[in-house]
């Protein structure tokens, strides 16, 4: 996030206000209607299972309801984020665990900690990748597995990179002001050669098609990675 301004203030606040359900389904792709779902991930029964950048925590609380993890830690940075999440879903401690942290600081002090760590455009789009993955790779257990969904391209269209350089982005502060924030929109061989050399292993890239048309409708890039046993 760039300043101090909490640039996410606005995110879901309206669906908040509406919907406080715990979602019956998973969903990996950006407009959140199909696609593969938590069976990605691996059996997550008895598995502790980390969401970065998880925003009102939705994945975080159908995965802690419905497929009996050890526990499930949803963790972001933004403040109006996790009071979002903590008032949806707080009741659902200590199964799910809101924390409002940066994902490299947190990941920092759980080294080997998770067996699964995902992220649906989450920190992973938000932050240097270069900081975050390693910190990723530390933070699972050997063989632990890391799954994120990021953009395959830029919204409207522009390609993804073909380095490891950030994009800005629009972005609102929350008095309504113009911001911008960075974001990593990369080719999948990008991505695969920042997990190669953060010490991942076992790397593979899909890209789901967008399912509806209009300015906003994006393809999605799934990466699933290991580190190594
Ligand atoms: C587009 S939202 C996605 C939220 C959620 N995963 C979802 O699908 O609804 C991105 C989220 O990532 C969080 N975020 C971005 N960078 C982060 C970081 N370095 N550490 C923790 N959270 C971060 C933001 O605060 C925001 O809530």
């Amino acid at each position: 996030m760039t300043g101090t301004a909490d640039l996410w203030h606005h995110y879901g606040r309206a669906r908040a206000g509406r919907d406080r359900a715990v979602p019956g389904a998973f969903h990996w792709t950006w407009s959140q209607d199909g696609g593969p779902g938590p069976e990605l991930l691996g059996d997550l029964s008895g598995r502790t299972v980390g969401d970065l950048g998880a925003g009102a925590a939705r994945h975080a609380a159908h995965l802690a309801v419905r497929h009996a993890p050890a526990r499930v830690v949803a963790v972001d940075a933004s403040p109006a984020q996790h009071g979002t999440a903590t008032d949806l879903f707080g009741h659902l401690a200590p199964r799910l665990r809101i924390v409002l942290s940066g994902a490299v600081p947190h990941l920092h002090t759980a080294a080997g900690a998770y067996d699964v760590l995902y992220s649906v455009f989450g920190a992973v789009d938000f932050t240097d990748p270069r900081e975050l993955l390693p910190a990723a790779a530390a933070a699972l257990r050997p063989g632990g597995r890391l799954v994120f969904s990021t953009l395959a391209h830029h919204v409207g269209g522009a390609p993804a990179r073909t380095d490891v350089t950030a994009s800005e982005i629009p972005a609102r502060t929350p008095d309504g002001g113009t911001a911008t924030m960075r974001r990593w929109v990369l080719r999948a061989h990008v991505w695969a050669e920042v997990l190669d050399g953060a010490g991942f292993t076992r790397i593979g890239t899909e890209v789901l098609p967008a399912t509806g048309e209009g300015p906003r409708a994006a393809d999605t890039l799934l990466v699933t990675a290991h580190r190594p046993r």
